[in-house]
């Protein structure tokens, strides 16, 4: 057979059905639209509604090389042959058009022909009672009777989940030889080893299993075949393992080279730079498709696979970050067919590098950790490890808990996992009780009693901020009242209302209701259950009453304040994606009157000039004073349109659009400018960052904006005035000349300082007392530091031979000491450790040195003297007699 790399034999698929009228697509994302699949798992993925009839398709015949993600089996990769996390598959595809008569033949023909496998070694197999296709592998290709195998439900049936499209299918074997057979006596046709080897499954898709379980017929016949490009290219250039093939060896090698294994010497090693190439490759596309590292959904499944990389090079001795480093590999191998990968480069480095050195930090700790506990529990003959322990690595090491999982089979242990459950919700309980109640979610079960009689409420308040409506429920202390009087606070619901109930980060409103008879203040909105808008009222003066019309209204100046900051988001959104890069997601927000708070994700601070120039973007935004557009539509358009979407929030069938026409569109409820040139001014305050990857800006727009910017001027204005300058643009020279004089005045008084010490010099050399060979030299200072200290002791020393020197300082509540002595001293067995080792204990301290030079410290500053006092007597019984 000719060898064809893997780029070739994906060419020649794909171009072998564009002949037979297929349409080629580019792979889809590995995030599927479909919300009930976390990954596209297979090609047919993206066509999902084709087959289940919900959407009618843009051709009939189709055919793509899809990136794939699977991780149900993710302790095999590297271990076995052909198990991966990222894989592409490539596929062939019919809504309705062709079937099993056309894809067989085909499908024989492309392997046998296009490819040039041996037919000697193919074989098929089909479910159990398809004589259609019998039939035609039979007949039409030629197969002969035994090399036609039926099998069952488990083998030759193929669902992409428990619910949805599946069908019977059939799959081409390829017999790699004895040399790759487990050896047992029934290895044949579907044993789970290396000998018979699946290389194409033709699925003829023809049910949706419904949520009973039952099999229901498809509106029409389809055709989905999967094929593994990396096992087709394994089988074609005849080598062992798809880790042989050209799509891995450049990777593989480039392992080895970091990590200096040498490939083939031992299967630890082996299985690390396996792991360490398949999980790069998933790394990568996961990245390039947008998902980010976190800690739930796909973002955990990309932060397990990069954790478990970076153990793996652990166990190689790799300390330092390695991953990015293989990036430009992957490029090599890959990147000219999924273009993605070369275009997304920077973004992917940026986060691997950080998410990299983020767990190398603890990586060392929480091994440390688990090697100790794994030791304990040996020693005791135990062989789990418990859930809190589990936790405690997931929660402060970041290990995840499959890879604690993993660690601890390595070494025969088991994990609690049931424990570890069970920690994790003892969390989740503690952050819910700590979380902010809102007083009408305190009240319970009544709103919900209510919503079913009064149904739902209609929110008028993106058109008016003032309705006469009627008072439909109060509810008091969590029961429904008829009547309120001046004083009591409670909570009224009304058929139409303008307030807006806080929901997507934007604060509730505030403002009045009135009558005749009534007047009381709106302290807040909310909207416990999603048909009704409850505010929470306090009457002031009067009566309200159940059925009574009042006017209700908003406190315009403060929702004006709060448009103005809810526009002013989106525009930092769109800003933030256009400085920064489209990883940029909205992880939160809120928008109240004085301020917006906007956390998203991003790997690295944001840089002063970089948040110059998002404010800019946004401030030329708002000085285009471009009418903003609302629209209602469903979701399907929205998604068209491009709307950014939060990817937790759950968005019903109906959607409401906003955007600035020619620079952003959201999804949002919330309540917004007229045009943008109604913000007037914004100006961002603070960038920090609130947890790994998270990023949080705040700013302000509109009128806390400019009063914001008023005050600032003051303070440069009184800053000028008390610095007696003019201009503004002189004012940081000044300063800073002004820091410099006081830098060069504070150390001249520290030369004099030590000038001043130096002096008494002489006069302490010369108060020196004899003790055997030895001059001993005392002082008490106040408050000296105890450089200058040393300096002095210098200085004492360099006048006397065998100088022993011992001084304390004294401040408020603490006592330094400190002890030299010359090299005479020491060479005649002094040691100031010792010294000060014993003297310390006299002023409550501790402390010691080396011979020649020894600190403490203590907190008896009264006992000073009587420590010095005691030196002679101390050096005598210590050194003295050695002397
Ligand atoms: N969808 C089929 C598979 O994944 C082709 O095997």
């Amino acid at each position: 057979m000719q060898f064809r790399s893997g780029n070739e034999l994906r060419e020649s698929f794909l171009g072998f059905f564009e002949e037979r009228g297929h349409r080629r697509f580019p792979s889809f994302s590995l995030v599927p639209e479909d919300p009930s699949i976390m990954f596209t798992i297979a090609g047919m993925v993206p066509f999902k509604p084709y087959f289940l009839g919900l959407k009618v398709p843009p051709v009939k015949r189709a055919t793509t090389s899809q990136k794939c993600i699977r991780t149900n089996d993710i302790e095999n990769v590297g271990r076995t042959a052909r198990h991966h996390t990222f894989f592409e598959m490539l596929g062939n595809f019919s809504f309705g058009d062709y079937f099993k008569k056309e894809v067989i033949p085909w499908a024989w023909e492309f392997v046998t022909e296009r490819v040039g496998l041996d037919p000697d070694r193919l074989t098929a197999t089909i479910y159990r009672d398809d004589d259609e296709a019998f039939e035609i592998w039979h007949r039409v290709v030629g197969l002969p009777e035994d090399r036609i195998v039926r099998m069952g439900e488990e083998d030759n049936f193929w669902a992409v989940g428990p619910v949805g499209p599946c069908g019977p299918c059939s799959e081409i074997i390829y017999d790699q030889g004895p040399s790759f057979s487990c050896g047992k006596p029934d290895c044949k046709v579907g044993c789970s080893c290396d000998r018979y080897l699946e290389i194409w499954n033709l699925v003829f898709m023809q049910f949706n299993r419904d949520e009973a379980g039952n099999l229901v017929p498809l509106p029409k016949q389809n055709i989905d075949t999967g094929m593994g490009l990396e096992r087709l290219a394994s089988v074609v250039q005849g080598v062992r393992t798809d880790f042989d093939t050209d799509l891995f060896v450049p990777l593989i090698r480039q392992a080895c080279a970091i990590t200096g294994h040498t490939y083939g010497s031992n299967a630890k090693g082996d299985m690390a730079v396996r792991v360490i190439s398949d999980h790069l490759r998933a790394i990568s596309f996961m990245i390039a498709d947008g998902i980010l590292p976190s800690n739930e959904g796909r973002g955990y499944v990309l932060r397990r696979l990069l954790r478990r990389a970076v153990r793996w090079g652990r166990l190689l001795d790799i300390e330092r970050p390695f991953l990015s480093s293989m990036l430009p590999t992957v490029i090599e191998v890959m990147g000219d067919h999924y273009r993605e990968i070369p275009e997304r480069q920077n973004a992917i480095r940026q986060v691997i590098d950080f998410e990299e050195a983020k767990f190398g930090k603890t990586l060392q700790q929480g091994t440390a950790l688990i090697e100790s506990e794994l030791r304990r529990l040996a020693d005791r003959g135990e062989k789990v490890l418990s859930g809190d322990v589990a936790f405690e690595l997931y929660d402060t090491y970041g290990f995840p808990i499959e890879l604690t999982e993993e660690i601890c089979e390595d070494a025969s242990f088991t994990l609690d996992r049931k424990g570890f459950e069970l920690a994790m919700e003892d969390q989740r309980e503690r952050a819910r009780s700590s979380s902010k109640m809102t007083a009408a979610s305190l009240s319970g079960n009544v709103y919900t009693e209510l919503a079913k009689s009064i149904g739902q409420v209609a929110f008028v308040g993106y058109s008016e901020t003032r309705s006469q409506s009627r008072v439909l429920a109060i509810i008091q202390n969590g029961d429904a009242v008829d009547e309120l009087q001046a004083g009591d606070e409670a909570e009224a619901i009304l058929d139409r209302t303008p307030f807006y109930a806080e929901k997507g980060g934007q604060v509730g409103d505030t403002g009045t209701l009135s009558s005749e008879i009534v007047k009381a203040k709106v302290l807040d909105t909310v909207s416990p259950v999603a048909e009704l808008v409850v505010l929470r009222i306090r009457v002031e003066e009067g009566l309200l009453r159940k059925g009574d019309t009042v006017l209700a209204a908003v406190d315009e100046e403060r929702r004006w304040d709060i448009r103005r900051h809810h526009t002013a988001t989106h525009l930092l959104h769109e800003a933030l994606i256009h400085v920064l890069g489209d990883h940029v997601r909205q992880a939160g927000s809120l928008v109240n009157p004085d301020a917006l708070r906007f956390d998203f994700t991003h790997f690295s601070p944001v840089t002063r000039e970089e948040l110059a120039r998002v404010e800019k973007i946004v401030n030329d935004q708002v000085l285009r004073n471009v009418p903003l557009e609302t629209l209602e539509t469903d979701l399907e358009k929205a998604k068209e349109m491009g709307a950014k979407a939060l990817f937790s929030e759950k968005y019903g069938h109906r959607v409401r659009v906003v955007s600035v026409p020619g620079f952003s569109t959201e999804l949002c409820g919330g309540t917004h400018c007229n045009s943008t040139g109604d913000i007037g001014l914004f100006r961002i305050v603070r960038e920090e960052g609130i947890g790994s990857g998270l990023r949080r800006i705040t700013a302000q727009a509109g009128r806390p904006a400019y009063l914001a910017q008023k005050a600032d001027h003051e303070v440069v204005d009184r800053l000028k005035e008390s610095l007696g300058i003019h201009e503004t643009e002189h004012l940081p020279e000044r300063v800073r000349s002004l820091l410099d004089e006081l830098s060069a005045a504070r150390r001249e008084a520290a030369d004099a300082k030590l000038g001043a010490l130096l002096c008494r010099a002489s006069d302490l050399a010369a108060s020196a007392r004899q003790v055997g060979n030895f001059s001993i030299v005392t002082g008490r200072f106040e408050g000296v530091g105890m450089d200058l200290l040393r300096q002095l002791a210098d200085a004492v020393k360099n006048r006397l031979s065998g100088a022993v020197i011992v001084f304390a300082s004294v401040e408020e509540g603490k006592v330094s000491l400190m002890a030299m002595g010359d090299e005479t001293a020491v060479s005649n067995g002094f040691h100031a450790g010792r010294l000060i080792g014993s003297i310390a204990p006299l002023v409550g301290g501790s402390g010691g040195g080396r011979p020649n030079l020894a600190q403490a410290g203590g907190k008896l500053p009264q006992k000073a003297a009587e420590a010095l006092d005691a030196v002679p007597n101390v050096v005598g019984k210590l050194f003295a007699s050695r002397s």
